[in-house]
């Protein structure tokens, strides 16, 4: 049996800002369970709901140093839908309101948390083969493990991987304060460990410290290489590339899953999707107060309102956008002007568009379901899940070529007819809105070709299946370098 220890700040059902937390909470689910035990570690949040939290069991605590004082730590666990749960309990540090504060804050809180996770180990009767961490905030596990712990036999052998998340975000500071705070010394920050740009940098040590690194689809893998993508990191990327994997995500079939939603208005299938989704649009319509009309063409939103997401994008052309036949639905919360800017077009063009300003998972499940398109023209897309939900309910994205939505979303040809969405390449205002005029001519016109593509987009397997495969490989190579000579790439 391989054990292994996802590491993350977020994971459904628990706490979520984002995608992470939608991987996190279902990827553990479908590895094999005969051979390998992956269980899942995470701060122990206030703001966790009490639903979860009493359900939690007390395993033990003791007191830790850390940024000189000394601090409680307390371990829990709990087991849910088939995994194993621990976590990290500290109300001085996750007693807010919200998993994430300022980023003074989040690097003392989740250095705190990287620390805390290796020294509940020898507590928790699990030793992992394989600690698996997520994103900067679990950067500096591997480089405390590479530290101070290397002096306790219990730890050393444990491999570590590291998965990008999303390379933006990146947990940097004045190297003095995070000295202080981390108290690590003078020696990890050098250009070659964590100083970056003059800067403490917790995601770099994440990095250079991981055995393995991987991000969350082929794509993302190559362009984090590029200066473009590579947000300053390109070329540690570059020179760990062959460390550097890229494994797609999957989403929870079982949750996003048309048949069985109990949030969507009418349950369907990929056999009776036309006439059962059209019931859903209508739903809709007339819940925000649209037109009930099924012949309008309604494109749905369902995203942080950040300029990762190709806002600026659509800032640019939303007149345009908001044409007569066209029914806008967003739901979304992030930055102020992309907020007021929805809300200024809600308010001018009330008949056909909704600005949906909140976070709401029941709404996001109607918005999946009901629409005819699904707008994420990205910037940037380390994987993205919202097209995948999209394509799961028969709902065809229309995306920017770029990291995982290039992966996932096939263009339609109308030569042959293939395809299971739209998509452009450059990150071009004008070039954004003809596609969306294309996929709209196709609705209208072509409505055989455009229910097929629903249908084929409906089928595809985006499910852990695969992903959970290559993620066992990964595992299966970290442990036993020498069992796969023959495998000279790093695509798996
Ligand atoms: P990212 O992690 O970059 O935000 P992803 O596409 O990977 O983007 O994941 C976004 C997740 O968050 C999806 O599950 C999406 O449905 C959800 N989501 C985003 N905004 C909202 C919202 N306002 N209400 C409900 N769900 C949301
Ligand atoms: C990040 C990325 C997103 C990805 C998610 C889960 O939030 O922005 O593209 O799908 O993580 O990996």
């Amino acid at each position: 049996m391989k054990r292994v220890l996802l590491v993350a700040s977020e994971c459904v059902p628990f706490i979520k800002t984002g995608g992470l937390a939608d991987v996190v909470g279902s990827l553990p689910k479908y590895f094999d369970k005969t051979k390998y035990d992956v269980r899942v570690m995470l701060p122990k949040y206030l703001c966790i709901k009490e639903e979860y939290r009493s359900q939690m069991k007390y395993i033990t605590h003791f007191y830790t140093d850390f940024c000189f004082r000394n601090q409680y730590v307390g371990i829990l666990e709990m087991e849910y839908q088939g995994v194993h749960f621990y976590f990290i309990d500290s109300e001085f540090y996750f007693g807010g309101p919200w998993p994430y504060s300022n980023m003074y804050e989040d690097i003392e809180k989740f250095s705190f948390f990287s620390k805390a996770v290796l020294s509940s180990l020898p507590l928790i009767g699990f030793r992992p083969d394989i600690i698996h961490c997520n994103d900067w905030q679990t950067g500096l596990v591997s480089v405390y493990l590479n530290d101070s712990f290397q002096g306790d036999p219990f730890f050393r052998g444990i491999k570590t991987i590291f998965t990008i998340h999303n390379l933006k975000f990146q947990g940097t500071w004045a190297i003095d304060t995070i000295r202080y705070m981390t108290g690590l010394s003078d020696y990890y920050f050098t250009n070659d460990k964590l100083e970056s740009y003059n800067n403490g940098n917790l995601l770099k040590g994440g990095l250079v410290y991981s055995d393995i690194i991987t991000t969350v689809s082929k794509t993302y893998a190559e362009e984090i290489k590029t200066s473009f993508y590579g947000e300053g990191l390109d070329g540690l990327l570059r020179a760990r590339s062959n460390s550097l994997y890229g494994i797609v995500n999957g989403i929870d079939y079982s949750f996003y899953n048309p048949e069985t939603d109990p949030d969507i208005a009418v349950c369907y299938s990929s056999e009776d999707f036309v006439e059962k989704k059209a019931k859903n649009k209508a739903a809709l319509q007339r819940e925000l107060g649209f037109e009930e009309n099924p012949k309008a063409f309604m494109l749905g939103i369902v995203s942080r309102l950040t300029d990762q997401k190709g806002f600026d994008l659509i800032d640019c052309v939303m007149e345009q956008i908001c044409a007569e036949d066209v029914q806008l639905v967003v739901l979304g919360t992030g930055e102020r002007r992309y907020e007021d800017m929805f809300r200024y077009y809600a308010d001018k063009y009330s008949d056909r568009v909704s600005a949906n300003i909140y976070y709401s998972e029941p709404m996001s499940h109607k918005i999946y379901a009901s629409c005819d398109a699904f707008l994420m023209p990205s910037l940037f897309e380390p994987c993205g899940l919202s097209q995948l939900m999209s394509l799961r309910y028969g709902t065809l994205p229309i995306v920017r070529e770029t990291g995982g939505l290039r992966d996932t979303v096939e263009a339609y040809n109308e030569v042959d007819g293939s395809g299971t969405g739209f998509s452009f390449a450059n990150y071009n205002a004008h070039e954004m809105l003809s596609i969306i005029n294309y996929a709209k001519k196709v609705f209208y016109n072509d409505k055989a070709a455009w229910t097929t593509m629903q249908k084929r987009a409906m089928e595809k397997d985006f499910s852990w299946n695969s992903s959970a495969r290559e993620y066992e490989k990964l595992y299966d190579k970290l442990l036993d370098p020498s069992g796969d000579k023959e495998d000279e790439t790093n695509m798996l």
